[in-house]
């Protein structure tokens, strides 16, 4: 009852659907700055627990009999397989994570559609012309997605090489499939025959595996954000097909996200995204650099209790974080470091490229972890204005993400990528265990700059050594 007015279960359906869709927008909105992602991230759950909860009340669900039995099984299923998992996970496999879940995301929208098929064919039933397309759309875009993301996880996981795989033809391969498919497609739906949707499904899966191959492991993380954004199109397709707005409306915030921060990784990198789904980087490595004293170029390398008393007696130190910190799992000992350096009054913050690392929001993540205070933590662009006011730049397992040459060299394949400004600081401390590169692959001039004193071994352990020497300087 509403205003003493019997209201029909349709439409609390659709008012929860209404709240729920409000929690999700709520929900992004959140996750978008690290203070608020916890509780964004809790409102998109309780938002999904609340649909799901109306879903199952739903007089159609309510008395399917076995199919109600088979939904429960399912996620009870999912549900002892994704919590320990999601709890257990280390924050390095993340990406192989979110590209699993993505997968069987995709997955599920292209059964949807699939089981939407079969029962239109026992009941006789005749669809419309936009209805069987929306099916095949939710086939097409949720087998590449489930079968690109199988790939993404392999090389993510190390089962497979995380190196790009190239062979002859390549493109004109993933064009000639391309077409196989519009024609299946357009086939499909004039006809109507099942049969054609098997082979499209078959040849999505393909499509989405060779489209994957050629792709390095490191820019895998973009791939997977391409393809959560296919996966939220399928879902949104399979809303269509069952005629539920929820799944429409959640499927297409996925969708526009998705493909909005795969827009932002790019631009990040200083990258097109044809560049980064094409070009196979990390192919080739041009750096010279080897094995600590490896290098034929002098560097200038320092004790822990000299670089300790650096810090300890400067003024403003930046710490900017990179891949090295997630290896090293070394975030609480940077905390370490940082609050040593504060109760001494020393001005620290972190200053946080936005693809430092290896996935979106890495080095927030991490840091959230250790507890930073928020503060303390500068993105980019408010970060490097304080560059040239800063005593000290402590980089810890950072590379591509500090390299001038992302400026000042034309034709290296990080040209034009936004730089966190270390270079402008007084002194740099560069916390590395060699002198090899980093994801790109090319040198990094800063490791060779006057100002720059490097500390190898790993981030860990020399971010130990610092704060001891911090503490007795
Ligand atoms: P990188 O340029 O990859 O450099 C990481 C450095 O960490 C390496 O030079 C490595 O040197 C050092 N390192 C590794 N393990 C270490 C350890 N245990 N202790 C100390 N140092 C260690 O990292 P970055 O500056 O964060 O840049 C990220 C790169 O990844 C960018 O090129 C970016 O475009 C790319 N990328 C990012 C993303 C996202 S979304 N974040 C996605 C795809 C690609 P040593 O081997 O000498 O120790």
């Amino acid at each position: 009852m509403i205003l003493g007015l019997a209201v029909p279960l349709a439409t609390w359906r659709d008012l929860v659907y209404l709240f729920a869709i409000i929690g999700f927008t709520i929900a992004l909105k959140g996750l978008s700055s690290p203070r608020h992602a916890r509780q964004g991230n809790l409102v998109g759950a309780g938002a999904a627990i609340v649909a799901i909860g109306m879903t199952f009340s739903l007089p159609e669900l309510r008395h399917s009999g076995v199919n109600l039995v088979l939904a429960f099984v399912a996620m009870a299923v999912g549900v002892v397989i994704a919590v320990p998992a999601a709890r257990m996970v280390k924050m390095t496999a993340m990406p192989q994570m979110v590209a699993i879940f993505n997968g069987v995301g995709g997955g599920a929208a292209a059964l949807i559609s699939v089981v939407e098929l079969l029962h239109w064919h026992r009941t006789a039933a005749q669809p419309a012309v936009y209805q069987i397309a929306e099916v095949l759309l939710g086939v097409l875009i949720g087998c590449m997605s489930f079968a690109g993301s199988a790939i993404a996880f392999a090389k993510l996981q190390e089962l497979m090489t995380g190196r790009p795989i190239t062979y002859g033809g390549q493109q004109a391969i993933n064009a000639v499939v391309g077409v196989a498919i519009l024609g299946v497609f357009v086939a499909a739906l004039v006809t109507g025959t099942i049969s054609l949707v098997w082979a499209m499904a078959i040849l999505a899966l393909g499509l989405g595996v060779i489209f994957t191959l050629p792709i390095g492991g490191a820019d895998v993380p973009v791939l997977i954000s391409l393809l959560n954004a296919f996966t939220g199109l399928a879902v949104a397709a399979s809303g269509f097909t069952l005629g539920n707005d929820l799944l429409i409306v959640a499927g297409t915030l996925v969708g526009a996200s998705g493909i909005l921060l795969t827009r932002l990784m790019s631009q990040a990198m200083g990258r097109s995204l044809p560049n980064i789904l094409f070009s196979a980087f990390g192919s080739v490595i041009t750096a010279t650099g080897g094995a600590e004293g490896e290098t034929a170029r002098p560097v200038r390398s320092g004790t822990a209790e000299d670089i300790g008393v650096l810090l300890a007696y400067a003024r403003k130190v930046a710490i900017v974080p990179g891949y090295g910190l997630a290896v090293a799992q070394a975030q609480h000992t940077a905390r370490e470091l940082a609050d040593a350096l504060t109760a001494r009054g020393v001005e620290v913050f972190y200053a946080i490229h936005p693809v430092a690392g290896r996935m979106p929001g890495h080095m927030n993540v991490l840091l959230a972890e250790a507890n930073v205070p928020y503060e303390q933590l500068k993105e980019m662009d408010e970060a490097n204005p304080e560059m040239p006011t800063t005593d000290v730049a402590l980089v810890v397992g950072a590379n591509d993400t500090v390299n001038p040459a992302a400026q000042n060299t034309p034709g290296s394949p990080i040209y034009g990528m936004p730089i966190v400004h270390a270079d402008q600081a007084e002194n740099v401390i560069f916390l590395k265990r060699s002198m090899r590169p980093g994801f790109a692959g090319i040198d990094n001039e800063l490791l060779y700059d006057s100002k720059t004193t490097m500390l190898f071994g790993d981030a860990k352990d020399s971010l130990q050594k610092l704060v001891a020497a911090v503490e007795s300087a």
